[in-house]
């Protein structure tokens, strides 16, 4: 089975960005996680990171086309990008939202997330292990047969 590991904007930033908040991890380290962690589950993985809503937009089009399962971190779009969520409730296979700070326990403009609402479910405060639980998440919809 595809799957799509998306990053929003400021994410090929990562470790050099706020790393007291983020970590020290680069995106090229977390895509090797993420590939990684897809082999051992048996998972196609491809990551891509943009900073352009639109190409997000066009990603998520393409998913929805192909029935490909996403793991998204949207990032700053995640409290604000109402095009973005629309997209999204597109969906024709699962959508794992994944933080890698605990958003709940940060700025209040944190708090809302306008995807959660149309994804599968949300897993938020767990570093890079984030994305780990999240593929893990999709392996095991696979396997129940919802993916
Ligand atoms: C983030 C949390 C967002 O609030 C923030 O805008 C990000 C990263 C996270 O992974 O913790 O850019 O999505």
């Amino acid at each position: 089975t595809r799957v799509l590991v998306l990053n929003g904007p400021n994410l090929g930033r990562l470790g050099v960005r706020e790393p007291d908040v983020y970590g020290t991890t680069t995106l090229g380290d977390l895509a090797a996680l993420c590939r990684d962690t897809g082999r051992r589950l048996d998972l196609a993985v491809e990551v891509r990171q943009t900073d352009d809503e639109a190409e997000m937009l066009r990603w998520v089009h393409e998913a929805a086309d192909e029935r490909v399962p996403i793991v998204l971190n949207p990032a700053a779009f995640t409290h604000y990008s109402y095009s973005l969520r629309d997209a999204l409730a597109q969906r024709t296979a699962p959508l794992i939202e994944v933080h890698i700070s605990n958003p709940a326990a940060r700025e209040e403009f944190r708090h809302t997330s306008v995807v959660a609402g149309v994804a599968t479910g949300t897993i938020a405060g767990f570093g890079m292990m984030s994305y780990v639980l999240a593929l893990q998440a999709v392996a095991e919809l696979v396997a129940e047969g919802q993916a």
